[in-house]
């Protein structure tokens, strides 16, 4: 069943950010009087870009962060538009954007060609890139090399990538060389060919206890933020308390430090929606209706009028 705008309690958070727009003409001040109120005090309200601080000092004030994926410079601008803190530039592009069936395929230069175009549309999100498969499990040299071109290449603040104990000395390498790392536990996409599936992961015990184990390692060699994917609810409520930075819940239930979704899932574009992202628009018909009455009124001799 598709989700509308109004009855999501997103709403409130939406309600905020018009009332930041309609205030800040009022007053030309982006930080509005009154908007002191906990829960108002984040970049969104100040206008200020988003840093790994600004995320620190959410999970510390207990502020929800937004994250969302964006591949491109329009969707950058309609984001923050809507007030989104944290733009994710993800492989899910392969499978969103370029047609493949699983995000195995994206190359480092598809991740740095869309990340580029994401940074040139943003003016205060934290803009994250996903290291695609390949460009950073060989050694932590091989991932800090690509990390420098990614960063390099498309100024953007962050990269992401996947796995926990196995990747904690690769993120201990980038993060004591000034990288900011995100890093991604649970369901991680990039492995589908060896779990067989995108099911849910954490459901023994010897699984709960492993990813347990992967949060404390990338957050102990100083990763940022953690992505938490299809995990049990209350297994993502344990990392969360457990571990000093923010989590950010993709199906892990509704106690993370920020929730994501893919652009697609959200609005309704793709064909079918992961059962954990539910679609809050139906952005696929309407397109389609769009597109349809064009062509019905070429077809017709009614446009060009
Ligand atoms: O690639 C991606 O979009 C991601 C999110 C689903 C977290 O990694």
């Amino acid at each position: 069943m598709l989700r509308g705008i109004g009855t999501s309690p997103r709403q409130t958070g939406d309600e905020k950010c018009r009332l930041r727009h309609i205030l800040k003409d009022a007053t030309g001040d982006a930080l509005v009087s009154g908007a002191k109120r906990k829960g108002d005090m984040n970049a969104k309200m100040t206008g200020k870009p988003v840093t790994a601080a600004t995320l620190m000092r959410a999970k510390r004030d207990d502020q929800k962060m937004i994250w969302l994926t964006a591949y491109d410079a329009s969707s950058a601008q309609l984001a923050e538009e809507a007030c989104v803190d944290v733009l994710l530039v993800g492989d899910s592009l392969g499978m969103v954007c370029l047609g493949y069936d699983s995000t195995i395929p994206v190359s480092l230069n598809d991740m740095i060609h869309h990340t580029a175009a994401v940074v040139r549309g943003r003016k205060r999100a934290w803009v994250v890139c996903d290291l695609p498969f390949g460009s950073y499990q060989t050694s932590p040299q091989q991932a800090f090399e690509n990390s420098v071109r990614v960063l390099q290449e498309t100024r953007c603040d962050a990269v992401k990538l996947e796995g926990g104990v196995p990747m904690s000395d690769t993120i201990r390498f980038l993060s004591e060389r000034g990288i900011a790392v995100v890093a991604h536990i649970g369901l991680t996409p990039q492995s589908v060919k060896k779990f067989g599936s995108y099911g849910r992961r954490g459901k023994s015990s010897e699984e709960r206890d492993q990813l347990l184990r992967d949060a404390t390692a990338v957050c102990d060699a100083g990763a940022v933020a953690l992505v938490l994917e299809n995990i049990p609810h209350e297994l993502a409520a344990e990392i969360r308390a457990s571990i000093s930075i923010p989590t950010v819940g993709i199906g892990a239930g509704p106690d993370c430090d920020a929730q994501v979704l893919v652009w697609h899932d959200l609005l309704g574009l793709s064909p079918s929606n992961p059962p954990f992202a539910p679609a809050y628009a139906d952005a696929r018909t309407l397109m389609c209706k769009a597109i349809t009455r064009w062509g019905d009124d070429v077809r017709q001799g009614r446009f060009p009028g």
